[in-house]
């Protein structure tokens, strides 16, 4: 698949979230929705409300990263809302196969979110149940943070065990994204990539989307997954 950028509207203007969303239309693939709840993560965000509201103003599919302690209660709502993807994280859901396919019965793509830390092996029997495996390459809860690069063999494990199974699940990246390191992200395997500070905080977001895809492209085409 050819790379995708998912700009994360946490580097955004909270005030003006539709005119942000607005700005990246023609350029991104997805909307990245990071909703917080203080508890899975120490920040506090948005929910589903602001969700519905952002679905009537944009002409990009939403990706919902939910970093929330209850993702099993909450995760179809979002889908059911008209999300196009919803992100669980591992650490967090307590039922995640029935969680996953409530989100795809409501049309959404199913995501599965883990932090760094959490090893994406453990995980390889549910890889039928998802359409999007993120790797998180931050800890998660804030934008701007450094890249960490301890995640990138991880990267390459679950691009291996995709492709082993034949899969056709995506491979997201998220945190710390930019053009410093999108090459090495897209070397080990990722297709999906997440920026928030690399494209919100360019002084010309469409051209940071610009260059951040052709940079993967490049990569991509190079590692030959
Ligand atoms: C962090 C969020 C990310 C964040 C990425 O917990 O999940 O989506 O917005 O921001 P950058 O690209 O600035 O690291
Ligand atoms: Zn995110």
């Amino acid at each position: 698949m050819a790379p995708q950028i998912s700009p994360s509207i946490l580097s955004a203007d909270f005030a003006r979230l539709a005119e942000d969303v607005e700005r990246i239309a023609d350029s991104a693939d997805w909307v990245h929705v990071d909703v917080m709840d203080n508890h899975f993560v120490p920040n506090l965000t948005l929910g589903l409300p602001v969700v519905q509201a952002l679905l009537k103003h944009s002409r990009l599919p939403l990706d919902c990263h939910l970093m929330i302690e209850d993702p099993d209660r909450w995760a179809p709502e979002y889908a059911e809302a008209g999300a196009k993807s919803v992100t669980i994280h591992a650490e967090a859901a307590k039922a995640p196969i029935r969680t996953l396919r409530a989100i795809r019965a409501a049309g959404a793509r199913a995501g599965l979110g883990v932090n760094p830390a959490t090893p994406v092996d453990g995980f390889e029997d549910l890889l039928g149940e998802v359409d999007m495996l993120l790797l998180m390459t931050v800890e998660p809860g804030f934008g701007g943070q450094k890249f960490l690069d301890v995640v990138l063999p991880k990267v390459r494990r679950a691009r291996e065990l995709i492709k082993g199974r034949d899969l056709p699940v995506w491979l997201q990246v998220d945190g710390g994204v930019s053009a410093e390191t999108i090459e090495r992200c897209a070397e080990a395997g990722a297709d999906v990539f997440v920026a928030g500070n690399a494209v919100y905080g360019a002084d010309d977001p469409v051209e940071a989307i610009r260059n951040l895809r052709a940079q993967a492209e490049e990569a991509t085409a190079k590692a030959n997954w």
